[in-house]
């Protein structure tokens, strides 16, 4: 039986654990640059014994930040950079993940400590955003082009050609961010995608954008590495996609060479009512795993070492990812080893601080 620290081999890629650290902005870049910020953020969680780092978002273009300070991906001059993060997380036993994103029409916002609203070209802001429908999310965000064919296609290749660049900076793992109201999830959710061509409308064609862009992702990313893609498993909303759908597309994206689905859920739209609480997404990872077939991340409230070893040993996920309670503690893994009664050696720098290590 597994469990929390049973290692992990996915194609040749093999994570000392089953631990992940969510992605998460940082909202701390210049241009979408990363710099020690991100070095020291990211670089402490591989000390602290994750198996697997994910950056935060990183853009995919310019105009698919959430905001002007996100990281990206959508220029050469970003390779070295993250490349000095992928050198360290490996270093300290971690694989080094990185989230492919694109903002949709949640794109051009201040950081959420500021309005977390639409910003305005003096602070760096642009228009227009772009979406698979001319619909704001909200007050208080722009409203968006609909993306035309040529725009569509656009997009793919942007995804595809930050897969070649992540590869280059040395990242093992990829995700593609298809959840919380971004642009991929636009286009899956009926709540955003009113379009009436061959992108919008009956499931199939709601499901296009996503199946494109990862068959364009693979075409770049080397066949041993692992492709993982992040799900808003529902939009906890009446009419908007749901759990049902979210197994009919992962039993299409298992045979296009996807690996792992991380269940999330929500973001589609601002007023959803959502039962958060303790593992409160966890019983998606339990259904999609179990009904298609394909390994699965949970995420969301996951905080106590038992909690995250019960979900593996009950083989309702092959991994957890943790947000939140990273930031509370980087050394979280360790922490947890420590625990369970399981070993995951912490750097020699710090052997002292954990003695039974
Ligand atoms: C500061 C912060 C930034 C986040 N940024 C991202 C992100 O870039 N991409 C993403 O998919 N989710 C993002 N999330 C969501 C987390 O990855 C995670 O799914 C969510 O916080 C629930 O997990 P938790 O309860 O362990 O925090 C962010 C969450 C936080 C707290």
């Amino acid at each position: 039986m597994s469990h929390l620290f049973t290692p992990l081999t996915i194609r040749e890629i093999t994570l000392r654990n089953r631990i992940a650290v969510s992605p998460m902005c940082q909202y701390s870049s210049v241009d979408g640059l990363p710099n020690d910020w991100h070095l020291v953020h990211l670089g402490s969680r591989a000390i602290g014994g994750a198996g697997l780092v994910f950056t935060e978002a990183a853009a995919v273009e310019a105009r698919g930040r959430i905001t002007p300070q996100d990281l990206g991906i959508y220029d050469d001059s970003h390779i070295e950079p993250l490349q000095r993060i992928t050198r360290f997380l490996h270093e300290h036993g971690s694989v080094a993940g990185i989230q492919l994103a694109h903002a949709g029409r949640k794109a051009s916002t201040a950081p959420p400590w500021q309005s977390g609203h639409a910003v305005g070209e003096a602070a760096g802001g642009w228009a227009p955003v772009v979406a698979p429908s001319p619909l704001p999310f909200d007050t208080g965000y722009l409203t968006p082009e609909a993306l035309d064919e040529v725009g569509i296609k656009q997009v793919v290749r942007a995804f595809g050609n930050a897969a070649e660049r992540a590869q280059q900076a040395g990242f093992e793992v990829v995700e593609i961010h298809a959840a919380h109201g971004y642009l991929l999830h636009e286009f899956l959710s009926p709540l955003s995608n009113q379009r009436e061509d061959q992108y919008g409308g009956e499931f199939n064609n709601r499901v296009r954008l996503l199946l494109e862009v990862v068959e364009e992702v693979r075409r770049h990313w080397p066949e041993r590495y692992p492709l993982v893609v992040r799900l808003s498993v529902t939009d906890w909303t009446e009419g908007g996609w749901d759990i049902e759908q979210s197994v009919a597309l992962a039993q299409q994206l298992k045979p296009l060479g996807v690996d792992v689905i991380d269940c999330s859920s929500g973001g589609a739209v601002p007023k959803a009512t959502i039962p958060v609480g303790p593992g409160y997404q966890t019983e998606f990872a339990a259904r999609i795993k179990r009904e298609a077939g394909i390994l699965t991340g949970a995420v969301g409230m996951i905080t106590a070492p038992s909690q995250a070893d019960h979900i593996i040993r009950s083989n309702q996920a092959d991994m957890v990812l943790l947000a939140r309670e990273l930031l509370r503690n980087p050394y979280w893994p360790t922490y947890a080893a420590q625990e369970l009664r399981q070993e995951n050696p912490a750097p020699v720098q710090y052997e002292r601080a954990w003695p039974h290590h």
